[in-house]
């Protein structure tokens, strides 16, 4: 299959009540983990490039590996840029293949991000690619990109009603509480304002910094309406524990299929659990 827009996975998902996870994809064992878990669960499945993906791994690469999956697996995939950082790199990614790009606008004032963001979608759209945007701030580090705690700041509901009626974007990511990376205590989440939002908007609505976040917190959020889910870091614990466990066990180890299979075996298990507590189990 080719690769289909996050728009797509994302309204069949918000039709469907449920949400689709969107995964960080820097390297094959990340790839084949994700795809061999979307394949055993019969699950839509979304990867993504952030800032630190596409330097570490190379564009071309990013495309050519999100490619070949995608024409090998028998569920859909969506490419996505994650946090995009600028209108020439959303443009970049257009035209290298990727079907969905992410335009961060959210550190810049709301006229701004709105200009911005529909810049970007008078493109995207004309070429068949969806957009997703940001309004608040999600504190926390990812890659290159650091918001502190005291700049993190709650989507207002009305404001994004009147970005996303002025921007038109696809998707729009929301700052309701949670954070990028290792929480350091149990992360709340503003469900009184994840509803006012969704009365207000009526696009699939994406959680950023999912990693960490209870169980139940994310059933109530995708009951509530989040139709996206983005897991990077405990993808990156699984895979790092893994390892450094079999290094442990067999310090001798040089071969690395024997240090990597494991761990790409514990990102799989991880991705597995994520798509049945997201309810995409089955909905491919
Ligand atoms: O954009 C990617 C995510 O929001 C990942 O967040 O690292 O906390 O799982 P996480
Ligand atoms: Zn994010």
């Amino acid at each position: 299959m080719a690769l289909v827009t996050v728009a797509k996975l994302a309204r069949d998902a918000a039709k469907g009540g449920y949400a689709v996870g969107a995964f960080n994809l820097n390297n094959m064992e990340i790839l084949q983990a994700v795809i061999a878990a979307a394949e055993e669960e019969r699950s839509p499945v979304i990867l993504q490039a952030s800032q630190g993906g596409l330097k570490y791994a190379g564009i071309d690469y990013i495309v050519a590996m999100a490619r070949v999956a995608a024409e090998q697996a028998s569920v859909p995939v969506a490419l996505n840029l994650d946090h995009g950082t600028s209108f020439e790199q959303a443009m970049q990614c257009i035209r290298k293949g990727f079907s969905a790009v992410m335009i961060d606008g959210s550190k810049l004032p709301l006229q701004d991000n709105i200009a911005l963001v529909k810049r970007v979608v008078d493109v995207a759209h004309a070429v068949g690619v969806s957009v997703e945007a940001e309004l608040g701030k999600i504190g926390g580090t990812e890659d290159d990109i650091v918001v502190a705690d005291k700049d993190a700041m709650m989507t207002d509901p009305d404001e994004a009603a009147q970005f996303v009626k002025q921007a038109g974007p696809d998707l729009l990511a929301v700052a309701i509480g949670t954070a990028h990376g290792v929480y350091k205590g149990e992360p709340r989440l503003d469900f009184e304002r994840l509803a006012q939002i969704k009365k207000r908007v009526d696009i699939p609505l994406v959680l950023h910094g999912a990693s960490g976040v209870s169980d139940e917190a994310i059933r109530n959020a995708c009951q509530m309406g989040i139709s996206k889910i983005n897991i990077d870091t405990e993808l990156r614990v699984a895979f790092s524990k893994t390892v450094q466990e079999t290094l442990e066990k067999s310090p001798n180890e040089i071969d690395p299929r024997k240090i990597l299979g494991p761990a790409r075996d514990a990102m799989k298990q991880v991705v597995r659990e994520k798509m049945r507590l997201f309810g995409c189990s089955g909905k491919a």
